[in-house]
């Protein structure tokens, strides 16, 4: 999969941009606040419709605009594909193929990345939520269906959550159970998504780890299934607690992830470069898994991680992977990049602007 070209309208402080992308390598190259970063966030919105670091989308649109657009061309055995997602106050639409997606799931997975950004430490360090936002975006980039069933599951529950704010004397057990019902359904078709996925992500993330810290550190990820017994029965059983606290206190929008080394918890006990390691391993477990699972390699964006990576190993294990798949870096130097391949091409950014120096 490759990405040939991106045209950006209004996006950040992009008012009118468009770039032919080297099908390698692509190498944005400035100081700080210039707008390298904007790019990558431009693709990872056309990938996936959201922005890796706001979900205020209004920061998206330059300040001078109403609205904003980034279309782009994919190219996957050998066909291409037109993708285009613009922003305005009706809301976002997506297209491809210039045809109008009416549901996000049937959209994303048309352009498969990986990202590669600070952000990510927050995976190991942040909140529940964090991490299954994890899981539902990797999920719904591998399968289609995984994204259906947990539009479903997060309709039903809105829908549970909203009767049970009714007066508690109001309710209708037989409904609630109509509705438990429905959410335990598609609840469990995603528990049994998450689950699968974390058990082979653990595998390849394991033996990347192991490299990284050259056998010194055992990698374990838990999937905290939030359900710990039948779903439908819980949630019965919870009936009147869940009245009584007007929300629904049971499933997998409760569900979290935990990483240990060797036996000890990452979050509470890890040093930060320890964080930041587990952060890696699976960030590059998941280029082996998507292509697993998709006969794919997603496209890497590398934002300004080659001078936080500390060892030669990470190094290496990256520069790997760029022969496998097109990647997009951005950075302030080329000094950490000694490996660098000979055909890329490298694009000055300063201030909005772009410039490609050579292909
Ligand atoms: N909605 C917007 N409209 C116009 N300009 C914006 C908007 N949002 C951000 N910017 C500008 O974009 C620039 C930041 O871009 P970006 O984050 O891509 O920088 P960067 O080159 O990655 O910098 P660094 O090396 O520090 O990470 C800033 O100058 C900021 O003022
Ligand atoms: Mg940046």
């Amino acid at each position: 999969m490759k990405l040939k070209q991106i045209e950006l309208k209004n996006f950040r402080n992009y008012e009118d941009l468009k770039l032919d992308f080297h099908p390698n390598l692509n190498i944005f190259l400035g100081q700080n606040a210039q707008g390298k970063t904007n790019i990558l966030e431009a693709i990872h919105f056309l990938a996936l419709t959201r922005s890796h670091r706001t979900s205020h989308d209004k920061e998206l649109i330059c300040w001078s605009g109403q609205e904003m657009k980034v279309s782009g061309l994919v190219e996957k055995a050998h066909v291409n594909v037109p993708l285009e997602v613009q922003l305005s106050s009706k809301g976002r639409i997506a297209k491809a193929n210039h045809l109008k997606e009416n549901r996000l799931a049937d959209y994303i997975g048309q352009l498969k990345i990986l990202m590669f950004a600070p952000e990510n430490l927050e995976l190991v360090k942040g909140s529940p939520a964090t991490r299954r936002r994890f899981m539902d975006i990797e999920l719904g980039q591998i399968h289609a269906v995984y994204l259906y069933d947990s539009m479903r599951y997060n309709r039903a529950l809105k829908e549970r959550n909203a009767y049970l704010k009714f007066d508690q004397a109001k309710i209708d057990k037989n409904f609630l159970t109509v509705l438990d019902e429905q959410l335990a359904e598609h609840g469990n078709k995603i528990m049994f998504e998450r689950k699968t996925f974390i058990e082979k992500l653990e595998i390849h993330a394991k033996k990347i780890h192991e490299q990284l810290t050259h056998g010194l550190e055992t990698l374990k990820i838990t999937y905290n299934q939030n359900v710990k017994t039948d779903f439908s029965k819980e949630l019965l059983s919870r009936q009147d607690h869940d009245i009584f606290r007007h929300q629904t206190t049971v499933g997998p929008h409760r569900d979290d992830l935990q990483f240990f080394i060797n036996e000890i918890n990452v979050a509470d006990f890890g040093s930060q470069g320890q964080q930041r390691t587990v952060a890696l391993s699976i960030k590059l477990a998941e280029i082996d898994l998507i292509f697993e699972e998709t006969g794919e390699y997603p496209i890497l964006l590398l934002d300004d991680v080659m001078s936080e990576l500390d060892n030669h190993r990470q190094l290496d294990l990256i520069e790997t992977s760029l022969g496998k798949t097109q990647t997009f870096i951005t950075t302030t130097t080329l000094d950490h990049l000694k490996n660098l391949p000979e055909n890329l091409s490298i694009f000055h950014v300063t201030d909005g602007t772009i410039e490609k120096e050579k292909e």
